[in-house]
């Protein structure tokens, strides 16, 4: 049987307190709604069908790179109107997986479960055991223990409201029946509103048997509706995150201080000490040592490389046995090779350097090429930009650059060259030259200080 997807997602989130909609605030570097659209296409799906509402142009641009179809729930009349919005387009033929946008941390095999669960009556429906179940719908059952309603905490008796199995409001239902029974909801109710939860009632009279499941962990069926709960999921999410990486063959100083806003992967024997963070796309390999408060964000990391305390690198490439920093700032389209040595205070923007090449002290090096073992002092500036356009700086092989040199480009220094200490360059320098200049040192005798008057 084919499966088709409503992912409800219309809801306003008041008490997040913002501008931004509620299912794009970002756990662990990715909004809500795309940790739901994650787990949600490992399964077989034909359509996954998402009801917005409030910031609906917002929503609809940033997750753009999703393959979803977004439907409009203009006014948000309760859960069962939201998926009333989506059902036309869903085949008759199909079973119906109900999920929420703000309940991110669902597992694709709780909701394969799920699926599974209706393949033989057609109505599943994923519901929980809580010690406090203030505020969700409680799950009813008949004597011999077979689901026949769910009421809405405001609806509930004092009877009722004691039920610690409450609904997640995760379900899979068959399509062409959750039609009929979605045309005869009412508002009726103590919210006025149009519960999707009724559906259940409908469905046990028609001696449907609901099949329950529960999640094997309780974060899979909370939701964010503000910004403690937002957090609680995010550390719950990174210490996930941590244990898989240490499982993997990494070591994690701390894994409570470790984050992972996207992507990592690490070969064997990768040390890393506390407070780092990676964003995006990360990849490192072997023997690689990361020390403390680093943040990485899309690189490609060689083997036995060190990067030292302090380090921010985004977008570069980094060859083996390369060492980084410590307080070194690797910018965007830069690519190390092998065994390249980047110190402190160092910034480097756009720029090849060559194998064994070393940059080890308060340097700024811009849009540059620069070949292998070549040496750059202390203090040397790339002088790349005129105030209006930027121009490149090529540094030859075995080149030695003399600190507190300014290379001032466009400017091509080319293979063996020595600069003097202090030096200006603003011409080409021609192979193996030593180019310097510097006004002649003087030195004036008996020299006396001025005094304080
Ligand atoms: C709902 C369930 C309740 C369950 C709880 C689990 C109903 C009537 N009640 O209650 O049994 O225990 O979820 O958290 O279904 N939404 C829309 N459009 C709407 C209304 C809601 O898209 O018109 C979306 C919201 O964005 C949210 C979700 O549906 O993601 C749940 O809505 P909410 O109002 O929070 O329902 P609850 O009252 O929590
Ligand atoms: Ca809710």
């Amino acid at each position: 049987m084919s499966l088709s997807i409503i992912i409800l997602a219309a809801g306003q989130g008041t008490r997040m307190r913002s501008s931004l909609p509620k299912i794009l605030h970002p756990l662990a570097g990715r909004s809500l709604l795309e940790h739901v659209y994650i787990a949600a296409t490992r399964l077989d799906v034909r359509d996954i069908h998402v009801v917005y509402g409030f910031g609906g142009d917002e929503i609809i641009e940033s997750l753009s790179h999703l393959d979803v179809k977004w439907v409009e729930q203009a006014q948000q009349l309760g859960t069962g109107h939201a998926v009333a919005q989506a059902i036309d387009a869903v085949p008759d033929a199909d079973n119906v997986l109900i999920l929420y946008g703000d309940v991110p941390l669902i597992t694709y095999e709780t909701l394969a479960d799920l699926v599974q669960a209706a393949e033989e009556t057609g109505f599943s429906l994923l519901t929980s055991y809580i010690d406090d179940p203030r505020g969700y719908g409680r799950i009813v059952r008949d004597k011999k223990g077979d689901i026949e309603a769910i009421v809405e905490e405001k609806d509930a008796t004092e009877e009722q409201r004691n039920i610690c199995e409450i609904n997640t409001g995760m379900m899979t239902v068959q399509a062409s029946r959750l039609k009929q029974w979605l045309k005869q909801l009412d508002n009726n109710n103590a919210q006025a509103e149009y519960y999707l939860t009724d559906v259940i009632k409908m469905a046990s009279d028609e001696n449907v048997s609901i099949n329950s499941i529960n999640p094997d962990s309780a974060v899979e069926i909370q939701g964010v509706n503000n910004r403690q709960q937002l957090a609680e999921l995010e550390r719950y999410y990174q210490l996930i995150q941590a244990h898989h990486l240490m499982n993997e063959g990494v070591t994690l100083m701390d894994p409570q201080r470790f984050d992972l806003r996207g992507d990592l992967e690490a070969g064997r024997d990768v040390v890393i000490d506390i407070n780092a963070v990676f964003e995006g796309s990360v990849s490192i390999g072997n023997d690689v040592s990361i020390g403390p408060n680093c943040y990485i964000r899309n690189a490609d990391i060689g083997d036995n490389v060190t990067i030292n305390a302090n380090t921010v690198i985004d977008n570069a490439v980094i060859g083996s046995r390369s060492v980084i920093g410590p307080f070194a700032r690797v910018r965007p389209d830069t690519r190390l090779a092998e065994d390249v040595h980047i110190g402190n205070f160092v910034e480097i923007k756009k720029s090849e350097i060559g194998q064994g090449s070393k940059i080890n002290h308060l340097s700024y090096v811009g849009d540059s090429e620069v070949g292998k073992k070549t040496n750059i002092g202390a203090g040397t500036i790339t002088c790349n930009y005129d105030g209006a356009n930027k121009h490149k700086t090529v540094i030859g092989d075995d080149v030695f650059v003399g600190s507190d040199t300014q290379l001032v480009a466009p400017v091509t220094v080319a293979n063996g060259v020595t600069i003097a200490a202090g030096t200006t360059v603003t011409k080409d320098v021609a192979e193996n030259m030593l180019t310097i200049s510097r006004t002649d040192q003087k030195s004036i005798k008996g020299w006396k200080r001025p005094k304080k008057k």
